[in-house]
């Protein structure tokens, strides 16, 4: 089967963790839950961070994980969701699941798939958007070693509501629900990020076996460990800090999660040799493309598509989304750059200046309180304070 091409790549991966693996592997994404406590008009795992949808996160992360298949699960009735999943990843596969009544019930809700065999299969949430590609990458490693089950394991600050990992002389022997947990277990610190991996050739065998017999009377998939166990097969953990597995549940814990994911696009940028002033004050797109000697004054904020070549000066206080900053240019203070617009070398664009699908040829000014859209400027020319070019119909 051909590998999985995303439409845009996750810029930021650093390239040795994209694993050329020889094992076959097949990503389930869960994204049937509704998130009623986003309150909100639309699913929960299509609200944004760093300008590209939750559920746009995760496939980009199965993508580079090197799977060769992904199925994702939604809700009934999510076309909206499904054409998100192939805007952005045009050879998955959707499969609706009807009925909400567990995690294990969900990825059987993509049995055609797993029934197509597979050495390794990788279950991911939608909602849980911070998960490195390097995490996967030790968790199929773990099975290339032996392992049949594979749990993402945390150190939770506060592990109320998560499920707990218990071991018994180092090795994993369940996991238990909050709502199923002793006092005893609920002192695990232990928690269970949600994401697991297991051996696709026993996968159907084993989720087979996983029965309701809880407080909540669903399929957990987390009982994948004690099924295996009871088979003689082993589970391992793998750890990942805290903040790599944040869930989205709410618009507070959107907000966290948009935050450490602006810390890593920063951090990012600057080692790549881009300056930032004030880089908390900076707001990054997960596209955002940024030359080496590029300075960002501070209050720049990126929407999507944005490249600034070598050398350029992005001053306080602008908005660009959508357009190219050509070597050794300068943009701003308050300058917006609308999509469409390319801004050649050492062109000026001064304040108050709005750009929208407009070409701004090499070394040519545009200084102050000028609108122009739809329009051509040779290179060298100095535009006018208070100009407008506009194509309104
Ligand atoms: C789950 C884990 C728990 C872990 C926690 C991490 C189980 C049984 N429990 O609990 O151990 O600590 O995640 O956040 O797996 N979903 C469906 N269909 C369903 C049920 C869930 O698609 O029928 C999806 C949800 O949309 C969500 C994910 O699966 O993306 C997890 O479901 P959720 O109900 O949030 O599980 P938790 O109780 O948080
Ligand atoms: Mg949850």
């Amino acid at each position: 089967m051909d590998g999985l091409n995303p439409a845009q790549e996750f810029s930021r991966q650093p390239p040795e963790f994209v694993m050329q693996q020889s094992r076959t592997c097949l990503a389930i994404v869960l994204a049937a839950g509704e998130g009623t406590r986003m309150k909100s008009a639309k699913p929960k795992v299509l609200h944004e961070i760093a300008g590209r949808t939750m559920l746009a996160h995760v496939l980009a992360c199965v993508s580079e994980a090197g799977a060769q298949a992904c199925a994702v699960v939604v809700g009934p009735g999510r076309d909206d969701v499904a054409s998100e999943v192939h805007k952005m990843l045009p050879g998955a596969e959707t499969f609706v699941q009807t009925e909400r009544l567990g995690t294990a019930h969900a990825v059987l809700a993509a049995k055609d798939a797993i029934a197509r065999g597979y050495d390794d299969i990788v279950v991911m949430f939608a909602d849980t958007p911070l998960v490195r590609t390097s995490t996967l990458a030790s968790m199929r490693a773990v099975l290339a070693e032996g392992a049949s089950v594979c749990v993402l394991g945390f150190e939770a600050a506060d592990p109320t509501g998560y499920g707990r990992l218990l071991q018994d002389e180092g090795t994993l022997v369940a996991i238990r629900e909050q709502k199923d947990a002793t006092e005893a277990e609920r002192q695990v610190r232990l928690a269970n990020a949600g994401l697991m991996a297991f051996d696709g050739r026993r996968a159907l065998d084993l989720l087979g076996q996983i029965g309701n017999a809880n407080s909540q009377s669903e399929f957990y998939l987390t009982d994948l460990v004690s099924v295996a166990r009871a088979q003689g097969l082993e589970s391992w953990i793998v750890l990942a800090p805290e903040k790599d597995v944040l869930g989205v549940n709410d618009r507070v814990q959107l907000s966290v999660a948009e935050a450490i994911m602006q810390a890593r696009l920063r951090e990012a940028a600057m080692r790549e040799g881009t300056t930032l002033i004030a880089p908390e004050t900076v707001f990054f797109a997960h596209d955002t493309k940024l030359g080496r000697d590029v300075v960002i004054e501070p209050h720049v904020v990126f929407g999507p598509g944005v490249v600034v070549e070598a050398g350029a000066r992005i001053k306080a206080f602008s908005h660009l989304e959508g357009a190219s900053v050509g070597a050794d240019a300068a943009i701003g203070p308050f300058g917006r750059l609308r999509p469409g617009t390319r801004i050649d070398e050492k062109a000026k664009i001064g304040n108050f200046v709005e750009i929208k699908s407009a070409h701004i040829g090499a070394g040519a000014a545009v200084s102050h309180l000028t609108y122009l859209g739809d329009a051509e400027v040779g290179a060298g020319a100095n535009i006018g304070a208070g100009t407008i070019t506009c194509n309104y119909d």
